[in-house]
């Protein structure tokens, strides 16, 4: 219903005004009758949680007693990996969490009874009194994004997009509360979820985190999520025994950037963003959400942790979002000014906690309790972050719970992957499987018959769990890291072989009596953030494809499984299929894709298929061209027929070139490129000036050949500064790994580096190759230009991934130096006198 409401307001607001224009700036009212600027028709949302007299008088003794060393210790989380429970005592710190990957004791086979002993530990540390302070509460945070996935045991449920493909709201919320259950049984108080993004550009890594590309499915998920997480608000289960505290992320528009770049810029306008973005924000904090994740990402330029006006304006003042604002991953670090150890911007935007999660968050403590001192953060927002979070300590009853270990469900091994839960989550598998494709009614499939079960997906539960599974990016894990799971296969044998049936595994399809049919599991391999992001949406998946052909080839009817955690492009594959069925990432309980696909033992249809894309599925690989291959909203059943003929083969890409000189700087940075400076005081800038003065890095426009045609580029030694190229979308430079192609500069050193210097080539966070140029740039004759030549080979092998560059070219160093730069290109067939090393 909000969502109407908010549709009719935007579209109202632009066709009575006649434009965006005349929306925006507009004044509205927070609900203490302050004006707000509001740039957009936010809607006032009701039904969240009202605050308590009480509660607040409790809180303003607490604040009174607190000293600021104690309130600046609420402001930070710090990881598992960096904090001791002495630490907690020492600094009052206000959380820990855990990150992908992260376990008690660096073990990654912790036990449950490891999991609490921690939380109590941590819990009596912030408890302590001995040194006269007020004793708070530790909430520790962490990823429970497909169940517990941390733990060795959980229940993993499917992947969010899976779930956006049931479209059962109800089913959410029981997923929700197994999950918190689970949590809860670690003596965990907090969950870093839902994922509240509405993925636009699915080349995104982050896409099956998301539950859908429109913003109406996300928005009826949400709400019943936090629900199942925390409880229903005003009711007895809110915060009553097994539910923790969740989390809406990352605020906001983390699925709108450009390109699908993580942590990159939505550029669009507000409306957008309160069409698209929001709404699942809106039923988050109507059914009580406690936290919010800033997001990594930006808008229209500006990092969100950094983001005032949405953070404060329109989140906390106009929306009323009472609980607090989280950080994400040092995401304070790259707001303009900021570095991981100090960032007040991010404090006085409204980022209530900082994730400081490197050993250097006492240096981060240091700094911010110098800010709060000398009022670089004002007392009142100092005072304002530390209530919230306090108030959501006290609504989550952790002042009267006790320890962990006291609290419902806590050691309690049998609820992690109870069967009740394994349960839910293989109801969810059923009911999120998407049937693209099914000629001649081939499904469902009798199970009284010589089933061949291939493909590397067949009997991988790590494969099927995707990301997020164990460790952080989900690799790097066996079967039996997953006691109690069934995989995909196990579950197909046990169907089959109930009624007399065979099911044979082989991986490759190899066999020696002809099976009746062939079931194939395939797709992606698990990743995560930052890891995940593509080029294109082409699968890639050559040797897939021929073991479809080779067992068509053999008369032996084909049913694809295709595991991914996005919609790529498979029309090949599709062809190559009798059957065609998007099971997405399922977890741990992989039976539940057998109990759709095959038949009673009497014959009768056991499950119907009830999936439907929550995403768009398109017609070929390039997503800047795209065509829809199936419909948002797209899935057959066991009722409807399939009339479909072959698909489109062509992949919509061109092959990369080559063998041309690409030009990219010459007089002026070349379109897509920018050339863009990060200076030592972490603050970017675009450079268009003839000069430009940033913190400890000086350029110049020069002449070498023509006027202006080169920049001279001065690093004062005041710490890292970058100057380079850099664009907001990808470029394909894989054309020219062939060519022996390399990446050439003409530099002339007006003075040699005192520091080591290097050229880098980036592909996103995490994803980039720098390799040191310092020997090469020493003066052999004053004044003489030389050419610089890096090969691409070497960039390629140390990291960069050549299809999807977003800064072809970048030069850094802490030191000092003072270079002239011309004609910055990559050139094909070139002689280069510098070894990968
Ligand atoms: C952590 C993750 C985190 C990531 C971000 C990993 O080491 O375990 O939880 O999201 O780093 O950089
Ligand atoms: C991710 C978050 C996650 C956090 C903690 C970040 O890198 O973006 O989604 O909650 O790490 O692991």
């Amino acid at each position: 219903m909000i969502k109407k409401r908010i549709l009719q307001g935007v579209i109202s607001c632009l066709v009575a005004a006649g434009g965006i224009a005349a929306c925006s700036e507009k004044v509205a009212q927070d609900k203490n009758d302050n004006p707000v600027r509001v740039g957009a028709d936010w809607p006032t949302l009701h039904g969240g949680l009202v605050q308590d007299a009480d509660m607040e008088a409790k809180i303003d003794r607490l604040l009174e007693k607190m000293t600021l060393e104690e309130k600046v210790g609420q402001l930070i989380q710090a990881e598992l990996r960096a904090v001791t429970p002495q630490d907690v005592r020492d600094y009052h710190l206000g959380s820990v969490l855990n990150g992908g990957g992260s376990f008690p004791n660096n073990n990654k086979y912790a036990t449950v009874d490891d999991w609490v002993a921690l939380a109590d530990a941590f819990y009596h540390a912030s408890m302590d009194t001995s040194d006269g302070g007020v004793p708070i509460p530790i909430i520790w945070g962490t990823d429970a994004v497909h169940g517990h996935n941390n733990v060795i045991g959980a229940t993993l449920f499917p992947h969010n997009i899976a779930l956006g493909a049931t479209r059962n709201p109800d089913l959410i919320r029981k997923v929700g509360a197994a999950t918190a259950a689970e949590v809860a049984a670690t003596g965990i108080d907090w969950s870093f979820a839902p994922t509240l993004a509405v993925v636009q550009d699915d080349r995104w890594g982050r896409t099956y985190e998301s539950y859908s590309e429109n913003p109406e499915v996300v928005a009826s998920y949400a709400g019943p999520m936090v629900e199942g997480l925390q409880g229903k608000v005003r009711t007895d289960e809110f915060f009553a025994g097994g539910h923790v505290i969740a989390t809406a992320k990352h605020f906001i528009a983390d699925g709108g950037t450009t390109g699908g770049i993580d942590r990159g810029d939505a550029q669009f306008g507000e409306e957008e963003l309160l069409k698209t973005h929001a709404p699942g924000y809106f039923t988050a904090i109507e059914a009580g959400v406690q936290t919010v994740m800033a997001s990594f990402s930006s808008w229209q330029g500006e990092k969100m942790h950094g983001h005032k006006y949405l953070l404060t304006d329109v989140l906390k003042n106009h929306l009323g979002f009472d609980g607090f604002v989280v950080g994400d991953w040092n995401g304070h670090a790259f707001v303009e000014g900021c570095s991981t150890v100090s960032c007040p911007q991010a404090i006085n935007a409204g980022l209530d906690m900082f994730m400081a999660p490197d050993p250097n968050w006492k240096t981060l403590y240091a700094n911010t309790l110098a800010q709060a001192k000398d009022g670089t953060i004002p007392a009142s927002r100092l005072n304002d972050a530390v209530r919230r979070i306090l108030r959501v300590k006290m609504r989550a009853g952790l002042f009267e719970k006790g320890a962990p270990s006291e609290r419902a469900l806590a050691g309690d091994e049998s609820v992690i992957g109870s069967p009740e839960h394994r349960a839910i989550a293989r109801q969810a598998v059923r009911e999120s499987l998407v049937l693209l494709k099914n000629r001649d009614g081939l499904l469902p499939l009798a199970r009284d018959q010589r089933v061949l079960v291939a493909g590397d997906g067949a009997d991988n539960i790590g494969k099927q769990a995707g990301g997020w599974s164990i460790s952080w990016q989900g690799t790097g894990n066996q079967n039996s890291d997953f006691p109690g799971a069934t995989s995909i296969y196990a579950g197909i044998a046990e169907a089959v072989e109930s009624v007399g049936g065979e099911a044979i595994l082989s991986v490759d399809g190899s066999f020696t009596q002809k099976p009746d049919v062939a079931i194939v599991v395939f797709g992606e391999d698990p990743y995560a953030e930052m890891q995940g992001d593509i080029a294109n949406l082409d699968y890639r998946g050559d040797a897939d494809l021929a073991l479809l052909k080779k067992l068509r080839s053999q008369n032996i009817p084909v049913v694809s499984l295709f595991i991914t955690g996005r919609p790529l492009w498979v029309n090949p594959e599709i062809n190559a299929s009798d059957a065609f069925v998007v099971i997405w990432h399922p977890g741990s309980e992989g039976a539940g894709v057998a109990d759709v696909i095959f038949r009673r033992a009497d014959g009768e249809v056991n499950y119907d298929f009830a999936g439907r894309l929550p995403f768009t599925w398109p017609q070929t690989a390039n997503p800047e061209n795209p065509k829809v291959q199936y419909a948002f909203d797209f899935g057959l059943n066991y009722s409807t027929q399939d009339v479909a003929g072959l698909l489109p083969e062509e992949s919509g890409l061109s092959e990369p070139s080559g063998e041309e000189e690409l030009q990219l700087f010459a007089g002026r940075a070349l379109a897509p490129w920018k050339l863009e400076a990060l200076d030592s005081s972490n603050r970017s800038s675009t450079i268009t000036d003839s000069v430009t003065e940033l913190n400890g890095l000086r350029v110049q426009m020069v002449d070498r050949h023509v006027q202006g045609d080169s920049r001279r580029l001065q690093w004062q030694g005041k710490g890292p500064a970058t100057v380079g190229l850099f664009a907001n979308q990808r470029t394909d430079l894989s054309g020219y790994l062939k060519a022996s192609a390399a990446l050439q500069f003409d530099v002339k050193v007006n003075r040699e580096p005192s520091e080591e210097v290097l050229v880098g080539m980036s592909c996103g966070t995490d994803c980039r190759a720098e390799l040191p140029v310092t020997g090469l740039l020493q003066v052999t004759e004053p004044g003489e230009w030389k050419t610089i030549s890096i090969p691409l080979q070497c960039l390629a092998e140390k990291g960069t991934r050549m299809d999807m560059v977003l800064s072809p070219f970048y030069m850094t160093t802490a030191g000092e130096m003072d270079v002239s730069v011309n004609s910055v290109r990559v050139s094909a067939n070139v002689e280069s006198d510098m070894h990968c090393g």
